[in-house]
């Protein structure tokens, strides 16, 4: 099996869709390689994220990771939710094919868009910037894939 359980779970039961109203933070990233789109709203409370809700237009791994993500990043401090690593998102859905690391990339970029969104736009300085994967124009979102090319095959 291709993949987890749990990432089927959170593909066909995707947790924390939509868009908040009044956003205070909205974060927005694109894979430049395969098009897949992803945007994070969250609410903030006492330098904790109070609520978030993601929408994804992407393949079903951007899907799920994004979905764990939301989860993972509820209730945490704005460093803990930019200090999640693609790694922690794919160990919490039971792992993810080497092809499809970078789909994780997505979410968490999205995550500390979103963060910095909300310090900026509230007069503070931004803690993800520099740390944005899809802000470096050298950023390969297939480097893992290319790594483990050779006995990966795909459905
Ligand atoms: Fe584009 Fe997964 S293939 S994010």
């Amino acid at each position: 099996m291709l993949y987890s359980d749990k990432v089927m779970d959170h593909f066909n039961n995707p947790r924390n869709v939509g868009v908040l109203e009044n956003a205070d933070g909205i974060g927005e990233v694109g894979n430049p390689v395969c098009g897949d789109v992803m945007k994070i709203s969250i609410k903030v409370t006492d330098d904790k994220i109070d609520d978030i809700r993601f929408q994804t237009l992407g393949c079903g791994a951007a899907i799920a990771t994004s979905s764990i993500v939301t989860e993972m990043a509820r209730g945490m401090s704005l460093e803990g939710a930019v200090s999640i690593t693609k790694r922690q998102v794919a160990d919490e859905l039971g792992g993810l094919p080497p092809a499809k690391m970078h789909c994780s990339v997505l979410a968490t970029d999205g995550l500390k868009k979103a963060v910095d969104d909300y310090l900026v736009t509230h007069g503070r300085e931004p803690i993800a910037v520099g740390t944005i994967a899809h802000d470096d124009p050298d950023f390969d979102p297939h480097a893992e894939e290319h790594d483990d090319a050779c006995d990966v095959t795909e459905a």
